[in-house]
């Protein structure tokens, strides 16, 4: 199937399926558990159904935002997510030339496979940066400072990874971090050659951010970059640490991973300018809440004082707009893209964020509204609601 008959985001990720090899495929694809966090993100948007006022004119459709001080061309952003170029060779640079392409910004993982500086000499779009607090500060400091060089535009730091997730379709298919040929893995590489073979050729898998000259051991053991950070992820940071960090960075700043009024109303307090409703795609604790529906409260505690950005579960323009009504400033996508990066690299970012953003305008004019500030609380309701 080439990229012009991908029509919406699932058909993109049927695209990233057949390309990818399996364990990289439900790497991409999976969450925690049994995966009813993940599955309800998606779902719970069904529970809440419009109620659009017609006969506006919507000859031309304006779906400019603000969110973290930068106007952005529509109300979808890029997430942090880790590894790109186990998707697709091209990896972070592809995905963020694509945000830039489509008026939109990017925001790049710790984890990423491209270091903070590439990233930013590529793109002159709006960038984030997500971090974790590491127990070692000084390292926490030095991105800190490489993001103030390279002038990112935002900062959020992650919550919800105290500890990893259990990801059990990643114990199934053998896959690991980078990835390694195993067993149960190797027939799956074997009979995805394109993936492989670009894969040799730039087989950089590795965490891009950490210096070159580190010492990464633990214990007197080498180890690879990956596991090096991933054992630096401190579990005893509390509000404290994140108001250390947003003083370190001093610019605007996003606490990634609430899903209560209580954390939202905290964030505020330790000077944050907005909160990232996330589960983490449901590849932490699974059975939290569905993002759409923690939203509410959240937006209740803190919205017009902070940025409210839904991060969980939109594979549909309607998605998008059923959270700015229940009062997101902003959504962010995660797999929606990924799939696209692994159906066909920049093009297929392209493709899954022009799809979207199409969709929206399309849902706009179908809901009688001409611009953004025009989606308001009334135009959706729970299920079942009488009017
Ligand atoms: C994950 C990490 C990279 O969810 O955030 O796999």
């Amino acid at each position: 199937m080439s990229l012009n008959r991908c029509h919406n985001i699932d058909h993109l990720r049927a695209k990233a399926k057949r390309r990818l090899p399996a364990p990289i495929f439900h790497y991409l694809d999976g969450g925690a558990d049994d995966e009813v966090t993940l599955r309800r993100n998606t779902d719970a948007f069904d529970d809440y159904e419009f109620v659009p006022n017609l006969l506006h004119d919507t000859t031309s459709i304006d779906t400019k935002i603000k969110v973290l001080g930068v106007e952005l061309d529509w109300p979808v952003f890029l997430s942090p997510t880790g590894m790109s170029k186990l998707f697709h060779h091209t990896g972070e640079l592809a995905a963020a030339q694509a945000a830039h392409t489509a008026g939109t910004l990017y925001s790049l993982s710790t984890m990423s496979t491209t270091t903070i500086e590439d990233v930013a000499a590529e793109t002159p779009g709006p960038k984030m940066f997500q971090v974790y607090v590491y127990k070692d500060r000084g390292l926490t400091k030095e991105f800190i400072e490489r993001c103030k060089a390279a002038k990112y535009d935002a900062i959020c730091l992650t919550i919800d990874v105290p500890v990893p997730g259990n990801r059990e379709r990643d114990k199934i298919t053998g896959m690991t971090m980078p990835p390694k040929l195993s067993l149960s893995s190797i027939f799956s590489f074997a009979t995805h050659p394109h993936w492989s073979l670009n894969a040799l050729r730039d087989p950089s898998f590795d965490l891009a951010n950490m210096s070159k000259s580190k010492d990464l051991s633990i214990k007197g053991k080498q180890v690879s970059p990956t596991q090096y950070l991933s054992s630096q992820v401190d579990n005893s940071i509390t509000w404290k640490d994140a108001e250390w960090m947003a003083q370190e960075w001093g610019g605007r700043f996003v606490i990634k991973g609430v899903h209560s009024a209580h954390d939202a109303r905290k964030a505020a307090e330790i000077g944050a300018h907005g909160v990232m409703v996330s589960n983490h795609g449901g590849r932490q604790l699974d059975g939290v809440q569905a993002c759409i529906d923690a939203l509410p409260p959240i937006v209740d505690a803190v919205g017009g004082e902070l940025d409210v950005i839904l991060d969980g579960g939109i594979r549909r323009g309607t998605h998008v707009i059923k959270a700015l009504a229940l009062g997101a400033t902003a959504c962010s996508i995660g797999r929606s893209y990924l799939y696209g990066l692994a159906a066909g690299g920049r093009e297929g970012v392209e493709k899954a964020l022009t799809l979207l953003r199409k969709e929206i305008e399309n849902d706009m004019a179908l809901m009688g509204v001409s611009k953004i500030s025009d989606i308001t609380r009334e135009m959706v309701v729970r299920r079942g609601t009488e009017l």
